[in-house]
């Protein structure tokens, strides 16, 4: 999976530098190319000489070569490479990373990078568990960089515990399933649905409800960064998103969405309906604004099209058709009336009343219930992190049905 993978490894001012030698050449070994920028510090725990020849490519140190004054382009390194990975991280580095601090050629580099960013980090065992460290990760993890966890064991301090840099045979397998990940939707066409609908009663007024389409747009994110193309059908929602993989199609009532999402189904190889569609809107849609007249006003109201029972109906052999059922009673028997009515492979069941759950908040707790009815229960997690496992389950669906 590395073969032909441009790769910049950074290699900070820690002990495990010296298992970065391994790691260059188990990547050399697997076909990557590697260039590699060591920090000032770091160059005090491993020899570029050493480096060099493990690497085949000259070490870069400084920003510029002080003999001849050639330019050493941060820039140019960001653009070349398809990951970049710092390993070891120290927790300087990992702070100045987080505070966008540019004082070496590793910091002016990862501050430059149009590629995923990786991070190993290694240190000791009370550095690792401050809360700056920990703060200083979450911040990495909210620019989109990921994280090679730590492992627990004998620290160079001669202190046990959580700091440990991850051997570098773990984390050329954790590339080479990075890389695996990110083309295992080539070729696809994914539909979603996403957002809520409005229903108008009048100019200024509108049935909705409170689904942010945070989830929808998630889905999206991950299999657009795992090479499918994605056709977004988007509900009115208040996120700035774009993704050179992503098509957003937006829409405002549950007419609309049916049109739409209608439309694209045809060339769509997995849908995902996740939308909360408004299942009514008014009989009339008054053109003036309704007055108040002191008396009741009763509004009447007529069903909108199942958009997943409709295409549920319709669907071709080979396609995968994933729904959401958002409950607050009889949770999991009504999302399995839900998934036989609407022809679905797979639903995705949240429960209204789980707290961290549901509409308008960024994390999620999902019960994936299949066909035969078996039950996959997650942990509460990110609304991106649970778009990973809804996608890993859907692939598993594609790879062994
Ligand atoms: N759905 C849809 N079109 C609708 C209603 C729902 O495509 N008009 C889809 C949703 O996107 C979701 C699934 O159907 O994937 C279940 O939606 P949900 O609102 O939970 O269920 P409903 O079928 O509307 O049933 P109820 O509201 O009675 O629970």
């Amino acid at each position: 999976m590395l073969q032909g993978k441009n790769i910049i490894l950074g290699i900070t001012g820690s002990i495990a530098a010296y298992k970065a030698a391994f790691l260059t050449r188990l990547l050399k070994r697997e076909g990557a190319q590697i260039k590699i920028i060591l920090t000032p510090y770091g160059k005090e725990f491993i020899t570029p000489v050493t480096l060099a020849t493990l690497s085949g490519n000259t070490v870069l140190t400084d920003f510029f070569h002080h003999d001849d004054g050639a330019w050493n382009s941060h820039v140019d390194l960001g653009i070349w490479a398809d990951i970049m990975l710092i390993a070891p991280a120290t927790a300087n580095t990992i702070a100045k990373m987080a505070g966008g601090i540019a004082d070496n050629l590793l910091l002016t580099t990862y501050l430059s990078a149009k590629c995923p960013v990786v991070v190993a980090p290694a240190m000791d065992l009370d550095m690792f568990r401050h809360p700056a460290t920990l703060k200083n990760l979450e911040t990495l993890k909210s620019f989109g960089n990921l994280i090679i966890e730590p492992t627990t064991g004998e620290l160079a301090s001669g202190l046990e515990g959580k700091g440990r840099m991850e051997e570098p045979e773990k984390i050329v397998a954790w590339l080479e399933d990075y890389f695996k990940k990110k083309s295992r939707f080539n070729g696809k066409r994914v539909l979603i649905t996403a957002g809520p609908t409005y229903e108008k009663i009048d100019p200024v007024r509108f049935i909705g409800n409170h689904s942010s389409g945070k989830m929808g747009y998630a889905l999206a994110k991950t299999f657009a960064d795992e090479g499918a193309c994605v056709d977004l059908v988007s509900g009115p929602v208040n996120l700035n998103f774009t993704h050179k993989n992503v098509t957003i199609h937006p829409v405002v009532s549950a007419g609309e969405m049916d049109q739409q999402a209608s439309a694209l189904f045809p060339s769509a190889d997995i849908v995902v309906f996740a939308a909360a569609v408004a299942d009514y809107r008014p009989v009339r849609q008054e053109n003036s604004k309704i007055k108040r007249t002191g008396e009741n006003l009763t509004i009447t109201l007529t069903p909108n099209t199942d958009i997943a029972a409709k295409l549920g109906g319709q669907r071709k052999c080979g396609q995968i058709l994933i729904g959401f059922a958002l409950e607050s009673d009889n949770a999991l028997a009504n999302a399995s009336k839900k998934l036989a009515a609407k022809n679905l492979d797979f639903i995705v069941l949240n429960q209204l009343n789980d707290p961290g759950s549901g509409f308008d908040v960024d994390t999620n707790r999902i019960i994936i219930i299949g066909k035969d009815n078996n039950q996959k229960k997650f942990e509460l997690k990110s609304k991106q992190d649970v778009a990973t496992d809804i996608a890993d389950e859907i692939y598993n669906l594609m790879t062994h049905g």
